[in-house]
């Protein structure tokens, strides 16, 4: 749990409260701890190697983990210490706009040695993270992201609650540094920056001891900037619990594998099956082949027994969607890339020509337009309902991400999939999706692949 009882005590007494303290008073407590952005260097690659000189906040990858209470609030000093601008967005949360973290559309990057004052309401329980977002295509493959947990109310019935961080550097074989190419041509016009080295927390060879029955809630987070990982378990009996932070209405049992693209997060429950002396996996399922991604050695048996499969998490309030009849329609056309269709588009307000493109080093267009541009894709008022319809015309995967709401994508049949923030699209594919403008503000829609928003698939909506 977040609080050991004898912080609770100290805070209630502090505030002539018994045990009971309501959430504010946390979020109080914390306030104007600093986080702050830092060049560092660690153990990335194996022992044999030397440190990897990465970019961290607090000077830790990931950045530490932040718990908050549900309906708490999250307040922090940003504390720029690197040789670059940057800011925090903290991906998934349903957030006042202000404190979205997006430079350049909801505020200024901080500059190096300035300082920024966040501070927000978490309102829905689930898994969330935090991470740069300037040159975000940069900044986090250095390293610049962490975890936000926002727990229910009501504890549940595990015995540990783990945030397992999954990641791929580009890392120099012989150097163990991570290669400087933020803008490789290669990567932005095919499937984005692809690392070398994988792992889970940053750590090499990642581990953790458990015992046979226990009960383990993983949140699992893909801070990669590219790759999708396709995961699996074995020796532990696993349920998908939320997806993008949100709950599933009914649990889903793990029988092959979860697929989480760059930006999206699963809440597991596994159930550590396998005898004492054993070890269990996250797999890591690549072109068919199994791969260690975290091991679990079983080192002794938890002094209950099986559990019974797991109850639904509680749904978190206000996430019904309107009627979608009179909805307002919304069109993305996804072009360019290698290996695309795309002969042209508008970038910086000119036509210009695939070949000038190129030289630009911009690949992607939505609707036939590179990058940001100064009307939104979608003007929409407060509450209205929206469909919007993705179109993957190009050859690669893109994970589009909408700050600040979540959606539900609507299935061929007419059914609505589970609340999400960052739906993975294959090549080819149309999808669409549904929600409601609840959220006033200005809102980025982009892929998710760091250096294809950073190479033309970026565009935002506003609400007001
Ligand atoms: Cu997780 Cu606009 O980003
Ligand atoms: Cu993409």
């Amino acid at each position: 749990m977040i609080y050991s009882r004898r912080d609770i005590l100290k805070i209630g007494a502090a505030a002539g409260l018994a045990s009971t303290a309501p959430s504010n008073l946390f979020a109080q407590s914390n306030s104007a701890v600093p986080l702050t952005t830092r060049e560092a260097s660690l153990q990335l690659a194996p022992p044999d190697y030397p440190q990897t000189a990465i970019w961290g906040f607090d000077g830790s990858m990931p950045g530490p983990v932040i718990r908050v209470r549900q309906g708490g609030r999250v307040t922090r000093r940003l504390v720029n210490e690197l040789p670059q601008a940057t800011s925090i967005h903290w991906h998934g949360v349903r957030i006042d706009n202000a404190m979205d973290g997006v430079a350049g559309l909801t505020q200024e990057a901080v500059a190096p040695g300035a300082s920024f004052d966040i501070d927000f309401v978490a309102p829905d329980a689930g898994t969330y993270w935090y991470h740069a977002h300037n040159r975000s295509m940069e900044q986090v493959a250095r390293g610049l992201y962490g975890a936000l947990v926002v727990e229910e109310p009501e504890g549940r019935d595990v015995d540990r609650d783990e945030v397992l961080i999954l990641d791929d550097w580009l890392l120099n074989p012989d150097t163990a540094q991570i290669d400087p190419d933020f803008t490789s041509r290669h990567d932005r016009s095919h499937a984005g920056r692809v690392g070398n080295f994988i792992a889970t927390n940053g750590q090499y060879g990642h581990s953790l001891d458990v015992r046979r029955h226990e009960r383990l809630r993983l949140r699992l987070v893909n801070a990669a900037n590219a790759r999708i990982f396709e995961l699996a378990l074995a020796g532990l009996e696993g349920w998908v619990m939320a997806l993008d932070g949100m709950p599933l209405e009914a649990p889903q049992p793990v029988f092959e594998t979860v697929l989480l693209g760059p930006g999206q997060r699963a809440d597991l429950l596994v159930d550590v099956v396998a005898e004492q002396g054993e070890t269990v996996y996250l797999v890591r399922v690549d072109n068919g082949e199994g791969f260690v991604q975290s091991a679990f050695p079983v080192i002794g048996a938890s002094s209950g027994a099986r559990r019974d499969a797991p109850q639904a998490l509680p749904p978190n309030a206000n996430m019904a969607l309107p009627d979608l009849s009179q909805a307002r329609r919304v069109r993305l056309n996804m072009g360019g890339g290698a290996m695309g269709r795309l002969q042209s588009a508008q970038f910086n307000g000119e036509r210009r020509t695939f070949r000038q493109l190129v030289d630009a080093n911009q690949f992607w267009a939505f609707n036939d337009v590179i990058g940001m541009t100064d009307d939104p894709l979608a003007n929409l008022a407060r509450d209205e309902p929206v469909r919007l319809e993705i179109v993957n015309d190009t050859s690669f995967p893109h994970a589009m991400h909408l700050h600040g709401m979540h959606f539900r994508e609507i299935a061929a049949d007419g059914t609505l999939g589970p609340l999400r923030d960052t739906i993975l699209t294959f090549g080819g594919e149309t999808r669409e999706i549904a929600f409601s403008a609840h959220n006033p503000g200005d809102w980025l829609f982009h892929c998710h692949m760091l250096s294809h928003a950073a190479s033309g698939m970026m565009t935002w909506v506003r609400v007001t």
